[in-house]
């Protein structure tokens, strides 16, 4: 079981250090569940420093990357900035689609994140979000993740019914990617992720506003434990 916490925008350094602080005890104990933290950024290489030193049992990701290789693009990262510190990525989150991401710039994106070897958490609002990637999904399997997160469930406090997770996976069924491993994301905390437990289909969860309190995230993972 996979447990992904993303960020997003929060945390400064201090907050970020207190998390680490608090969640340290918990986060070095060996599990079956697989945590991957993605914080902003510039919190890489701290919550990198801190897993080295206090051996945490967790992988980190970068929430996005850059389309392009290295070069004159002010803003970006790309994955050889990111590959020292990050073993995962997530690409087209519903809010960076929000801005105008298009599947054009999702597949560049997706073509970097290969190149650095990372791991990606390909977010999908429906089937269609689904870019027509145009390679051999042979070479990306174990690397690429699916989760299903439909728009209306992130940050309500209301998660999608069971029937529409059962309904994405069906819909894949007839498709190239109806082997890879898909997680589910939007308002999943220590109390609604009880029923997605259910699902044996489901590899894990990608989870917002309850890693972002360490109170909630232990919760979480006391009970995927
Ligand atoms: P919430 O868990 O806050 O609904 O956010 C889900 C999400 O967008 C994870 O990427």
């Amino acid at each position: 079981m996979l447990l992904i916490a993303n960020w997003k925008q929060n945390f400064s350094w201090n907050e970020a250090e207190e998390w680490l602080q608090e969640l340290s005890p918990r986060l070095k104990e060996k599990k079956e569940l697989e945590i991957v933290i993605c914080p902003p950024f510039p919190f890489l290489p701290l919550l990198s420093q801190w897993r080295n030193r206090e051996k945490l049992n967790i992988s980190l990701g970068a929430q996005d990357i850059s389309p392009f290789p290295d070069g004159a693009h002010t803003g970006e990262v790309g994955w050889r900035q990111l590959s020292s510190w990050a073993q995962w990525v997530i690409i087209g989150h519903s809010e960076r689609r929000q801005l105008g991401e298009n599947n054009e710039i999702i597949t560049a994106k997706i073509k970097q994140a290969l190149q650095g070897g990372l791991k990606i958490v390909l977010c999908l609002r429906s089937k269609e979000d689904w870019p027509a990637l145009d390679w051999s999904l042979e070479k990306i399997k174990n690397r690429l993740f699916l989760a299903f997160e439909p728009e209306e469930a992130i940050g309500s406090g209301k998660p999608a019914s069971l029937e529409s997770v059962n309904k994405f996976k069906e819909q894949i069924a007839s498709t190239p990617v109806r082997d890879f491993p898909v997680l589910y994301g939007g308002s999943i905390n220590a109390r609604t992720v009880t029923e997605f437990i259910k699902l044996s289909s489901l590899k894990g969860f990608l989870v917002g506003s309850a890693s972002w309190k360490a109170k909630e995230f232990k919760a979480l993972i006391d009970v995927l434990s």
